[in-house]
């Protein structure tokens, strides 16, 4: 498909460029005053390193980008762009991996995330059943997020540019996360994956498990109606 956006790979990261493009930016100084981070300490070491790094940009194509903005209008889904850097949350190069602050829904609308460029993982939290999904995401790869879960982006051995389509009424609640973060974390340690559990959480149940393709973002623009139905109460 062609949202109309240009991606460039720089090293293990990304960039989009399109006309007009607007947005907002997330640094780790925010992740630590809000304490979504696994580790304070490493993140404060990481920050007296290294500064204020970019953690990632949302872009809302919805409001600027002719084509979208007009489906948008008609259907009331969004579609926005995650540009998640990569890199690790330590001032070694073990650690967890960059992730997106997370939040939950306000209303009870699911939401389809597409994975454009890189490698990442989104963790679903389900609340009342006390469990955790952690889903590998590769290139081309979807997936559709339930209503009720609390949800984040971890990157991979790479960024990720992420599609997100969502109705505008589902609204964020990023208290959900706040203070506490997410049941389980991604940590690259040697240049592998581990997916350590947060202690300020007791007894989640935890499953890995892997996206699958889907052509939701392509549907998007040829039957709008069909997603805004997918992805409705
Ligand atoms: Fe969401």
């Amino acid at each position: 498909m062609d949202l109309g956006i240009k991606i460039s790979e720089e090293g293990k990261n990304y960039t989009i460029d399109y006309e007009n493009a607007s947005g907002w930016r997330r640094s780790l100084s925010r992740l630590i005053d809000d304490d979504v981070v696994f580790s304070l300490k490493d993140a404060r070491e990481l920050l007296r390193k290294e500064g204020d790094v970019i953690i990632y940009d949302v872009y809302n194509l919805w409001k600027t980008i002719p084509r979208i903005k007009e489906i948008s209008e008609k259907t009331g889904v969004n579609c926005d762009i995650t540009v998640l850097n990569h890199g690790v949350i330590s001032a070694s190069d073990s650690g967890e991996l960059f992730f997106t602050y997370g939040h939950r829904h306000e209303k009870g609308y699911s939401e389809i995330y597409t994975l454009l460029a890189g490698e990442a993982f989104l963790v679903s939290y389900e609340e009342g059943r006390q469990k955790t999904t952690m889903i590998h995401m590769e290139e081309g790869e979807e997936v559709l997020i339930s209503p009720t879960s609390i949800h984040r982006l971890y990157c991979g051995r790479k960024g990720a540019v992420v599609a997100g389509l969502v109705p505008r009424e589902a609204g964020h609640d990023y208290n959900a996360v706040k203070g506490k973060g997410m049941p389980y974390a991604v940590f690259l340690k040697g240049g592998k994956y581990e997916y350590p559990k947060n202690p300020k959480f007791k007894d989640v149940e935890f499953e890995l498990s892997e996206a699958g393709s889907g052509r939701t973002l392509d549907l998007f623009f040829e039957t709008p109606d069909e997603v805004k139905k997918l992805l409705g109460k």
